[in-house]
């Protein structure tokens, strides 16, 4: 060992000592950056749950809020945890960067182990999954559960098209477009007579899988159109080499009762006088 060596080793040994804190008045440089950081963090969060996402993607069902909702949640608190991660790596990245004045090797403070710190980033997103995980459920059930008089829709997925039918209304058929009757519970069962297909209407929020079981076996879902308009239908499953045309434009239209019995009797179905039922639905395959 040179003296050079030697020289270098005493420069570092002066350096870290020279880089050592000093004892702050009230807040930290740390807490101040978690403070300020909160801040942003909050702001962001009232922003993400006060924009309003129906005028860029049109919620058409009750189903639609619920599931916009669990956006919102994610986005909220994704983009919070996003805030204070890279907030803290450009804090720490500026306050501990190597000064001009520095030996190249000179080393800060070194510490280790903190457990008041990973009890917190422990507990919060367990917290935060299992809320999440809370709200889901309340979601996903909400969408798959019974609702009192539903009208029962009939989707048949395959190469490359959706039909639709009305089995309560005596439409039988498959028809290529379907209209529904606004704030009415519709009951989906889907099946499928070639391969696995996924039936889309993104304003509904809604998106099962179409899965070719075995004795006819169906699928099935639920939805509350809340809103008159036209709806597209989308494949959302890869089924061939017509997957990306397998789109109806005007696949659903919601309107009136009145529109909707009217359209019924055109098609040359049968509207029940006492209505079609008030029995609520079992599930019998899932
Ligand atoms: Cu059917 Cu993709």
């Amino acid at each position: 060992m040179g003296d050079q060596e030697t020289e270098k080793r005493d420069g570092m040994t002066d350096n870290s000592a020279s880089v050592l804190p000093t004892p702050h008045e009230g807040l930290g440089p740390l807490a101040r950056t978690l403070a300020i950081l909160g801040v942003i963090s909050l702001v962001y969060m009232i922003f993400i749950f006060a924009v309003p996402i129906d005028p860029w993607f049109p919620e058409g069902t009750r189903q639609a809020g619920e599931v916009d909702f669990i956006f919102r949640f994610m986005l909220a608190f994704g983009g919070a945890i996003i805030i204070y991660v890279q907030g803290l790596l450009i804090t720490f990245v500026r306050t501990y960067r190597q000064h001009p004045d520095e030996a190249p090797d000179a080393l800060g403070v070194q510490s280790h182990g903190n457990t008041r710190l990973e009890i917190a980033w422990t507990i919060g997103p367990t917290i935060l999954v299992i809320a999440l995980l809370a709200i889901s459920f309340t979601v996903r059930a909400d969408e798959i559960g019974p609702q009192k008089n539903p009208l029962q829709l009939y989707v048949h997925g395959y190469q490359f098209a959706f039909g639709f039918q009305l089995h309560q209304y005596g439409l039988t058929s498959d028809m290529s477009s379907v209209y529904l009757p606004i704030n009415r519970p519709v009951y989906v069962s889907e099946r499928s007579t070639d391969v696995i297909h996924s039936f889309w209407v993104p304003e509904f929020r809604i998106k099962e899988d179409i899965v070719p079981l075995a004795n006819g076996g169906t699928t099935h879902e639920e939805f509350t159109p809340t809103r008159i308009g036209v709806y597209r239908v989308i494949c959302t499953e890869y089924c061939g080499s017509g997957h990306s045309s397998m789109h109806i434009e005007d696949g659903i239209h919601v309107v009136s009762e009145k529109d909707f019995e009217a359209w019924v009797r055109s098609k040359g179905g049968v509207v029940p006088s006492h209505g079609v039922t008030t029995a609520l639905l079992s599930h019998p395959t899932r």
